[in-house]
């Protein structure tokens, strides 16, 4: 689908008209940001950012990422509150994951000052287009290796861009509150043990066959991956399982992504006097806990949806009552209030514009 491009320098009156033309329901990630941001990297530096208008960039057939994959990125968001300033949630902690993926992928690694000021640059250039909350302006940094070699399977890329790109992203609010149906997979892993950590294309090409496959075959929304029987996550997303004042998740090893939304949820519940329980666990202990308790998916995207059903080896299975629990509901609030201004931000997880 093509996507629609928001003018974030037109005046106000030009934004209020482009906002009721832009359909608040198209798919997250479809409507972008006028204004992108840019910088290469060569000769061992990067070069000084640019701001442009957002559209095609020219690169080499024989760019490193095109056949060897070396690609990273990020995503987050920017929340415009009451007082009408805007706020970037957890934005440090996302980039220290890109630092990572950049690392896991050998790409050369972006100048982190240089790569916080892309961004402040940008949202600040688009500021007109960030929603009212709950919508939220989404920011995807994306780093890919430009070496013009198709004989670099084994060699690292010496350049690379950056890119930095914004979507106003609308109420989702409903996708959290409809419940999850997910297919319980424990054979198929979503992509290799070593680079669960990092936030890299390749990941998200090997779980889409299996999650097409399992829309088409079981109806379901998403696929949580268990290999070897433990569960891990899903495609895009990790996931929590909930009862009264307990929170029960996977311990972070290098086999998945760790979720800035999980760890902000895990920190809160703590604050909320739930016990919080990190370790690994199997697909039976999962089945038993809902059978009364909740389960529920974290992410950026999502925030915390809900899970009202899991398929597992032919069978379906309810979670809690089907409907999306009350301690998913109240921890979602607890963190939506954070991110949108409503609670204080006792945790400094805020950068404000
Ligand atoms: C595979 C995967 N796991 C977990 C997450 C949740 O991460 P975060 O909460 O930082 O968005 C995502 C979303 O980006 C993801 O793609």
């Amino acid at each position: 689908m093509n996507g629609v491009v928001l003018r974030g320098l037109a005046q106000n009156n030009i934004v209020r008209q482009y906002r009721r033309m832009v359909n608040k329901n198209a798919p997250f990630g479809s409507v972008l940001a006028d204004t992108m941001a840019i910088a290469h990297f060569y000769d061992g530096s990067w070069s000084v950012a640019e701001f442009r208008k957002t559209g095609p960039i020219e690169i080499h057939p024989a760019a490193h990422v095109l056949h060897y994959g070396s690609e990273c990125f990020e995503g987050f968001k920017a929340y415009r509150h009451p007082d009408g300033s805007i706020n970037i949630f957890r934005m440090e902690k996302h980039l220290a994951r890109m630092q990572q993926s950049a690392r896991l992928l050998v790409l050369p690694a972006p100048d982190p000052l240089q790569l916080q000021q892309m961004i402040m640059t940008l949202i600040d250039l688009v500021r007109n287009i960030v929603p009212e909350a709950p919508g939220a302006l989404y920011i995807r940094p994306l780093l890919i290796g430009t070496m013009a070699n198709i004989g670099a399977a084994a060699t690292p890329s010496t350049e690379a861009s950056l890119i930095i790109l914004a979507s106003p992203v609308w109420d989702y609010f409903t996708v959290g509150m409809n419940p999850l149906k997910i297919l319980v997979e424990e054979h198929i892993q979503r992509c290799a043990q070593h680079l669960g950590i990092a936030k890299t294309g390749g990941n998200y090409a090997a779980a889409m066959g299996p999650t097409l496959v399992a829309r088409r075959e079981y109806d379901v929304d998403q696929v949580l991956f268990c290999p070897d029987g433990n569960v891990q996550e899903t495609g895009a997303a990790n996931f929590i399982l909930l009862r009264k004042g307990r929170l029960l998740t996977r311990s972070l090893d290098n086999s998945f992504l760790h979720g800035v939304t999980r760890d902000s949820l895990l920190v809160l519940a703590s604050d909320m006097g739930y016990s919080v329980e990190e370790r690994v666990f199997g697909i039976q202990e999962m089945l038993e806990w809902v059978q009364t308790g909740e389960a529920a998916l974290a992410g950026t995207a999502a925030v915390l949806a809900g899970v009202g059903t899991l398929v597992h080896g032919g069978r379906k299975y309810k979670v809690g009552t089907g409907e999306v629990g009350v301690e998913t509901r109240r921890l979602r609030s607890a963190l939506v209030a954070v991110q949108q201004g409503e609670a204080s931000d006792t945790h400094h997880w805020l950068t404000r514009l």
